[in-house]
């Protein structure tokens, strides 16, 4: 398999532009699953290339494998695939195992790379037989390049237009048969004839503890990092239930236990560097808990709505919606109502807040 990127995401960025992200984290050490900017060569370097080394999501790992089988069997190429699911659970990894697993190149670009029709026309024309053409945020694509895309999904052709007014022609032109994997954070923005046109859909989950700690104990192997079970675990504890952030957190404690002490992750050596780095039991930076003290505190725990939380905090509304709240949602923490977001007593008990507080709060989700 070979990879094809047209938004540089598996080509990795330049050192310099490395060097610069690794200073801005030290001023300020929030990690956030979305900042893929960040450390793309590190990520590259773990990133699971087969099923096997790809962990967790096993419901979804052996439909696909039977999925896989059988289009081998027939030698056609796979339905197209839709992934969705909060930044950094393994989309785009999975979108290259599937690859690999076919035996297929892959064309890597995302939707607001794409939006120009030219751009869109211009990649589905230089598809090969049974290649995948993977299309990340395909939430963002415009109407123009959807259009597109229905009939080179359904039929493999392209419609084109030639002449002006009067003269104008329509062209139908074959396309080679090719599987597009689409991958969204927010499938409920996708369009409805869009959604429909893909055979299979699939949501990616969070990650239990310990499936983060065999995440976090195969890329300590990669990296030659000696961690124990425990040290593991309680890094994959506050890991927010996302591979990527594991991996991250990895780095960053080893970074801490080879200045601190003998460069081993031991579970007291992990504790305390994600405790410098404010990074709490249930794996909430300075931001989460700043928006969950912010609703607490200035709009008596709710509701009140996103683009409010957005200004008062300082983040953009996208950041607070795709990043922040997924995790602190299926961590009950947080709830969306129709008025707004709400935090649940759970909130204001891990917040540290007393007794009466939650008692008030109660009521109101009463
Ligand atoms: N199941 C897994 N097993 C091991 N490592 C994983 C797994 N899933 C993801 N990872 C690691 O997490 C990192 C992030 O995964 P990936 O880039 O595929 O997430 P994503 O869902 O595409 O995120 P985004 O929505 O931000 O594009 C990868 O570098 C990969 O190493
Ligand atoms: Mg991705």
């Amino acid at each position: 398999m070979s990879i094809i990127s047209d938004d540089n995401k598996f080509t990795g960025d330049s050192a310099q532009k490395d060097s610069k992200k690794h200073s801005d984290f030290h001023k300020n050490p929030v990690i956030k699953a979305e900042s893929i900017e960040c450390d793309k060569n590190f990520e590259n370097s773990i990133r699971p290339k087969s099923f096997d080394a790809y962990i967790g999501q096993s419901a979804l790992k052996e439909t696909l494998k039977i999925t896989i089988a059988a289009a081998k069997k027939r030698e056609l190429p796979l339905d197209h695939l839709l992934f969705y699911g909060p930044p950094g659970l393994g989309k785009t990894t999975l979108a290259g195992v599937i690859a690999e697993q076919m035996g297929v190149n892959i064309r890597i670009t995302s939707a607001p790379a794409l939006e120009r029709p030219r751009d869109i026309i211009g990649i589905l024309m230089s598809l090969k037989g049974g290649e995948i053409l993977f299309i990340d945020e395909i939430h963002r694509l415009n109407k123009v390049a959807e259009e597109i895309l229905y009939p080179a999904m359904e039929d493999f052709f392209l419609d084109m237009t030639t002449g002006k007014s009067q003269t104008v022609k329509t062209l139908r032109v074959p396309l080679p048969k090719f599987t597009l994997i689409g991958a969204t954070t927010k499938a409920g923005e996708l369009s409805g004839p869009l959604r429909d046109r893909f055979g299979i859909i699939h949501r990616l989950e969070f990650y239990t503890e310990d499936e983060l700690a065999q995440v976090i104990t195969r890329t300590a192997g990669i990296l030659n990092i000696e961690i124990t079970s425990e040290g593991a675990h309680a890094i994959a504890r506050r890991s927010r239930g996302t591979p990527r952030i594991a991996n991250r957190l990895v780095k960053r404690v080893s970074d801490f236990a080879l200045v601190k002490h003998d460069g081993k992750i031991t579970e007291d050596v992990a504790n305390e560097s994600l405790d410098i780095l404010k990074i709490d039991n249930y794996g909430l930076d300075c931001t989460d808990r700043n928006l969950l003290k912010l609703i607490i505190e200035k709009y008596d725990g709710g509701p009140v709505g996103v683009e409010t939380i957005a200004a008062a905090i300082g983040e953009d509304v996208r950041t607070i919606e795709d990043v922040c709240e997924p995790f602190l949602l299926q961590a009950g923490l947080l709830q969306r109502t129709p008025r707004g977001r709400k935090v649940s007593p759970a909130a204001y008990r891990h917040l540290g807040y007393k007794d009466i507080d939650i008692n008030e709060q109660k009521s109101l989700f009463q």
